[in-house]
């Protein structure tokens, strides 16, 4: 009101002496509340502990609309790792919960439906459980599926089983029928007949994925075939390497998976001629055994168990839902990410990635605490303007929902607020130490595998009390090769096991993701598409714009699989098996070379400078002789652009010229 009367700023400060100490007393006023505020949001925090990963404005947006359950719908993607959307029944009644929805578009019912009720982190909390319940009960159905449809149908059986199957499910029953088939050859010394029914799985799976697939089924069988490769090569290295004992370290270094169905290891899981193994029972008698294991995979249901497997170590899987996505190709260096990962998290210390840009450190650490672990994994991405309260939210977070925290690139952070890090770390291990970890039992029968437990223990971490799950992880990442990046002191180094990763395989990595999304020619087109990355780096200039790492290529190959899918059966191997269409071949018609060829255009020819791009065009045409570019037609585009660039005064440039 004074204000309003004068407006004038001098009068009002010179003049009325009690704006001071009125602003001094509003400012207090205002930092009780803030201190309230935080103590309030913490209590909630603690009680349901994935909110420690949404900043205090999204919290306080989720508990001011308490009334209507569906306002924690945008933020369910930042507290669970793929859970986009639920679906609410009767939104003006109970707000029934029935199912969820990946961010992909996978819909999976809840094993029960729940009615949200009480305060908003009670009934999150629940639907937490609820989430990790249905989980399990789905990988137990599709574990069941997978033994019924591979024993009537065999191959063909496995084939179909993909497609009705839970995309998370199939990818994890798939391991563990491998790592259960694996050491039946290996002990009856079949290891080459195996390799043979790889084969023919192979060919069959790729098969399908060229006749065309809707958009899910693709994704899965593309995110199986990369797992295929990677299993067959196995196999091979270890029929080359002459293994003959499950105990060789050939076969103990491979990441494996296992569950408590113990029946399920009595014998090699097969189904009609095509398979390898000949047993010397019956078919009555094999049919009572898969009998036998389908009962006992339905009586567990919700105490379906998996653990993870590699060396020495045996880890819990967390059941988080992963929904319908990619997988990495897993090559030796991959593997050996896995290993140190894994190793050190048996032994209570983390892990620490570094190496140069693009090689993938972030993607690796991320894929093996989601896909391997099933854990809820959150990327950090660290700047120098992060301060400690950010970091002890996200840590909080992670250790009470027993997640993985990858803080990316963390030597950028000051050297004070590495130390206190190391100190916070140090609080969690110790707290590992002191629970165990996780509890590895034995099996119930002689055949059964030891599973791995979660446990959990109360630890105070900075002055909070907090629930410890022994799955907790961290994990770093750095570059320092960069200027201007800290040296991480000895204090942090010494929690974390280090592993150096160098450059990634581009030939195989590209070569595999061809054809998962199936290319038949995938070996020389992964050779083309490699070439061409490694000769425009050595020929081009050196803007700093240009990419032609890891992440470039990944680009264009997502782009090739991308058209690959949408053009279903009308993708041949070569120009002569394009039918025709009145006497001349059928445009819509494309050759494997021409799309990897418009995908290596259209995704990298934007960021070239005129010169470079006709560098650029001359590369390609070397590496695709006599193919012709698809013809696409962007005249409406290239119209459009001309007349905006028109009225702005600018010349267009044609294309080619
Ligand atoms: N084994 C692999 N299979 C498929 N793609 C891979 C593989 N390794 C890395 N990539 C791809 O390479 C790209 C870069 O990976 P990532 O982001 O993990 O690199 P980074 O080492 O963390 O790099 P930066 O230091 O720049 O953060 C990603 O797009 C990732 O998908
Ligand atoms: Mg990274």
């Amino acid at each position: 009101n004074t204000v309003q009367k004068r407006p004038n700023v001098i009068d009002i400060c010179v003049e009325t002496d009690k704006l001071l100490v009125k602003l001094q007393d509003n400012h207090k006023i205002l930092e009780t509340v803030q201190k309230g505020l935080a103590d309030y949001l913490e209590t909630k925090r603690i009680a349901f502990p994935r909110f420690f990963f949404l900043s205090d404005e999204e919290l306080l947006s989720i508990l001011s609309n308490t009334k209507n359950p569906t306002s924690v719908q945008p933020f369910l993607r930042s507290c669970f790792e793929n859970m986009a959307r639920i679906k609410f029944l009767d939104e003006d009644k109970n707000y029934e919960m029935v199912s969820m929805t990946s961010h992909e578009g996978e819909v999976v019912l809840f094993a029960e439906p729940m009615i949200p009720q009480g305060q908003v982190e009670i009934w999150m909390g629940q639907l937490e459980k609820l989430a990790i319940k249905t989980v399990k009960l789905r990988c137990a159905e599709t574990l069941t599926k997978y033994i019924q449809m591979v024993f009537e149908n065999g191959i063909q059986g496995r084939a179909s089983w993909v497609k009705c199957g839970f995309a998370q499910g199939v990818c994890l029953v798939n391991q563990l029928v491998f790592c259960n088939d694996t050491e039946w050859a290996i002990r009856d010394g079949q290891l080459k007949e195996y390799r043979d029914q790889l084969d023919k799985q192979l060919e069959c799976m790729t098969e399908l994925v060229r006749t065309g697939l809707n958009k899910l089924e693709s994704k899965v069988f593309s995110a199986l075939l990369t797992y295929d490769v990677f299993q067959r090569d196995k196999i091979q290295t270890m029929i080359d390497q002459k293994v003959i004992s499950t105990n060789d370290f050939e076969w103990a270094k491979h990441p494996k998976h296992i569950c408590n169905v113990d029946q399920m290891y009595l014998q090699p899981i097969h189904g009609s001629n095509d398979f390898y193994y000949k047993p010397n029972y019956s078919a009555e008698e094999y049919k009572k055994m898969v009998e036998s294991v389908l009962e006992e995979a339905s009586e567990i249901k919700s105490e379906f168990l998996i653990s993870f497997q590699q060396i020495l170590s045996t880890l819990p899987y967390q059941f988080e839902y992963l929904g319908n996505t990619a997988r990495l190709v897993i090559t030796p260096l991959t593997l050996k990410i896995y290993s140190t990962i894994s190793q050190s998290q048996g032994m209570f210390k983390f892990s620490s990635c570094s190496g140069p840009a693009g090689s993938g450190k972030t993607e690796t650490s991320k894929q093996l605490s989601n896909k391997e672990l099933g854990l809820v994994c959150v990327v950090f991405n660290c700047s120098e303007g992060l301060d400690l309260i950010g970091i002890k939210r996200m840590l909080s977070g992670v250790i009470s929902s027993g997640g993985c925290l990858v803080m990316d690139e963390i030597n950028r952070l000051s050297l004070d607020v590495l130390s206190v890090f190391a100190q916070m770390v140090l609080g969690v291990q110790r707290g590992l130490q002191l629970c165990g970890g996780s509890i590895v039992k034995t099996p119930k029968t002689e055949v059964g595998k030891s599973m791995a437990h979660i446990q959990t223990t109360k630890i105070l971490f900075e002055n909070t009390e907090l629930n410890l799950q022994s799955t907790a992880a961290v994990i770093i990442t750095q570059n320092p090769n960069y200027s201007g990046r800290q040296k991480l002191p000895a204090n942090l180094v010494a929690l974390f096991r280090a592993v150096s990763v160098m450059v990634p395989n581009y030939m195989k990595i590209c070569q595999i993701r061809l054809y998962s999304y199936g290319f038949k020619k995938a070996t020389s087109l992964a050779q083309k598409a490699v070439s061409v990355f490694k000769l425009c780096s050595e020929q081009l200039s050196l803007c700093s714009w240009y990419d032609y790492g890891m992440r470039a290529i990944n680009s264009t190959i997502q782009a090739a699989g991308n058209i690959r899918q949408e053009l279903g059966n009308m993708c041949v191997q070569n120009s002569k098996d394009i039918p025709l269409k009145h006497n001349v071949p059928d445009p819509r018609y494309y050759t494997e070379d021409q799309i990897v060829l418009r995908a290596i255009t259209e995704t990298n020819s934007p960021k070239f400078l005129h010169n470079d791009y006709l560098l650029f065009k001359n590369i390609l045409s070397d590496l695709f002789p006599q193919i012709k570019p698809p013809f696409i037609d962007y005249h409406l585009l290239i119209d459009e652009l001309n007349q905006v660039l028109r009225s702005n005064f600018m010349n267009f440039l044609q294309p080619d010229e």
